[in-house]
Order: structure tokens, then sequence, then C-alpha cells
């Protein structure tokens, strides 16, 4: 079976969201090593939201942004791309890099019936970050935990040293790496990446 066909197969339209049955699902749709991220970017976005004292009602919320959040990574670009032509997922004109937080998104929406935009938001620009995340705890926090679960390994310490007073400071400090990188590789930098740059500079 193909990916694409592996994905139409599994997901279905009014699906409960339940930890345990999203971590079956992602064990079946996604490779070994991007499953176990997952499950590292579920932990670590748990220990930031203690560290940053959300209330228990958050934390439920980001563990479930963070289960949710690669949901379509099993599939690559191209088959990204042909997905989303035939559900009419609307890909704008982002990098290939971000087609599967899109479609991640919309999958939370079409198959789980998840309405909540922050939720539906964190997932969306969990990649490139946006300003629309400024106020939305939840996101930041994934866009946290997303880069720093401890299977990433680069030098953190500039970004660990504002948590847990600053949350906004570590996530420039992560929206200023991810921009650079971009740059250096001359690929396109995503305009939301550097709007959220822009507006963290005067936080
Ligand atoms: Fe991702
Ligand atoms: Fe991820």
């Amino acid at each position: 079976m193909t990916k694409i066909n592996q994905y139409k197969d599994i997901l279905s339209k009014n699906m409960s969201y339940k930890p345990k049955s999203l971590i079956s699902l992602l064990q079946e749709l996604l490779t070994e090593k991007r499953y176990h991220h997952v499950l590292r970017v579920r932990d670590k976005a748990l220990e930031l939201g203690h560290a940053f004292e959300l209330s228990e009602e958050e934390l439920i919320q980001v563990e479930k942004v963070a289960l949710f959040h690669d949901l379509a990574k099993g599939m690559d670009n191209d088959e990204l791309l042909i997905y989303a032509k035939e559900y009419k997922i609307d890909l704008g004109k982002v990098p290939p890099p971000i087609y599967h937080a899109i479609v991640g998104a919309w999958m939370m929406k079409y198959f789980f019936d998840i309405e909540d935009v922050s939720l539906l938001d964190a997932v969306y620009y969990h990649t490139t970050g946006s300003e629309k995340l400024l106020d939305n705890k939840i996101g930041l926090i994934l866009f946290l935990a997303d880069y720093l679960e401890p299977g990433r390994a680069f030098e953190k310490s500039h970004i660990e040293k504002h948590i847990p007073k600053d949350m906004l400071g570590a996530v420039r400090e992560i929206v200023k790496g991810k921009i650079i990188f971009v740059i250096k590789r001359n690929r396109i930098i995503d305009r939301e990446s550097i709007a959220f740059y822009h507006s963290l500079l005067g936080k």
C-alpha cells in the first residue's frame, strides 16, 4: 500500500482523540525515528509546561498538540502535495518543509473535529512560528519543545538560559537560529518566520 493510501485507510471522519489511540496511529503512520521524536516532543512539552506553570487543563492541551504536530509527516513532501490536492487543502505558497504542518492541522480539524483555533494554530505554525502564536502559550511551548527535545543534538544553552523566566526570549533565539539556517542554505525564508522574528524583537 502506498503511504497516501495508508493515511486514507487509517484516518476517517469523526475520530475521537485519546492520547493512547493517537500514539498507536502514529506508530503505524510514522517512521520509527519520527515516532520517537514525537514522544520526546510530548515529554519535553510537558516538562516545559510545568516549568512555565501551566494549569492542568493547559497541560492536557500541550500533550494533545505535541502528539498531533507531526501526524502528517509520514508522507514525504511530494506525497503531501498530492494528498493536499486531493482533499483541497490550501498549502498557500509555503516552502515544502512546512507542508506537513498545514496538512497536520487540517487533519486535526477534519478527522478529529478539533475546532479550537489555538490548538490548530499551534500545529499549523509549529515549524515557522507566527505572530499568531504570540498569545498562544500552548503553541509557543510546542514550538520550543519541537526544537529542544533531546534527540536534536545542537547547542541549546543560549535558548535554555531563558527558561523558565522568559518564554518569548527562548522562542526568539530559536526563530533567529532557524532563519540563519535557511539563509545559509540559500533557501526561501517563510514570511511568517520573518514577521514573527520582528515582533519578538519588540518584546
Ligand atoms: Fe514538524
Ligand atoms: Fe516535530
